[in-house]
């Protein structure tokens, strides 16, 4: 059993939960919205962990009607101006990764004031991936490191050290709500040996509880990064199974 320290949400299923209530997308969002400062505080106080990142937009998003795409702008910036005193007296760490730059001025400045003035938090790292793609991020990445180092072969450790968070570390549990069985281009890479958990709960009713008990649930599954049944113990991350194999086998 190994501890989960980062907690990626897909909070999917706002457009659904309102329609099957007769009322506008849009509403769903409202309330998708109105739930994360909850979720935060589980993470933050509950259940101790080190990071939570939530899919707030992604790349593709920006095909859905113009009406939908300027309230999910305005709710992130509602967010930011309600919960920023919050998340600084709280020692959380704010962050987002993706694009900010097509987001409305005032927005952008809402965010880099916050990031600016919890860069040094220690607590929760917080993350909002906005106008982000886990397909794109691991491209820039790649091309990044090209641009410094044009003539090396390129390593798994190189692109980690070109993504956008360098201190976060893997995903340890990813959970979408909503129903679908997907990851839709979230953090594809640090994702690579997350434990995922599907629910059927709605955005907007997923609860406090709910992701306390998805949490339970998955710190008892056996995490074995590649090892055998019963040596999971003995490895809790991909790094130290590498590190297991380099010991043993030397580099062959
Ligand atoms: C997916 O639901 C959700 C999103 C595209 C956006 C998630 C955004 C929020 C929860 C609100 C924003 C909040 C902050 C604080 C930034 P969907 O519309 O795809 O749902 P559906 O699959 O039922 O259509």
């Amino acid at each position: 059993m190994s501890k989960i320290k980062h907690v990626a949400i897909i909070m999917d299923g706002n457009g659904r939960w309102a329609q099957e209530r007769g009322r506008p997308r849009i509403w769903g969002h409202v309330r998708g919205a109105s739930i994360v400062s909850d979720i935060v505080e589980v993470a933050d106080k509950k259940l101790n962990i080190e990071a939570l990142t939530l899919y707030a937009f992604s790349t593709e998003n920006w095909i859905r009607p113009f009406d939908e795409i300027r309230s999910l702008f305005f709710l992130l910036k509602k967010y930011i101006s309600k919960e920023g005193k919050r998340i600084i007296q709280n020692n959380i760490r704010f962050k987002v990764i993706g694009s900010i730059s097509k987001l409305p001025a005032d927005t952008v400045e809402l965010i880099t004031n916050l990031e600016n003035k919890t860069k040094d938090a220690t607590g929760l790292k917080l993350n909002f991936a906005f106008d982000y793609g886990g397909r794109k991020e691991i491209v820039d990445a790649v091309n990044r490191f090209f641009i410094v180092n044009p003539q090396r072969i390129i390593t798994e450790e190189d692109i980690s050290q070109n993504l956008f968070l360098q201190d976060t570390g893997d995903v340890d549990l990813l959970i979408r709500t909503g129903g679908d069985y997907r990851i839709s281009n979230f953090l594809l890479w640090q994702s690579a040996y997350a434990e995922l958990f599907f629910t059927q709960t709605r955005w907007p009713e997923f609860s406090d509880s709910e992701f306390i008990q998805i949490y339970n649930q998955v710190s008892e599954r056996e995490r074995r990064f590649g090892n055998v049944k019963g040596g999971g113990e003995l490895i809790s991350s991909i790094k130290d199974a590498r590190k297991g194999r380099d010991e043993i086998f030397g580099n062959i």
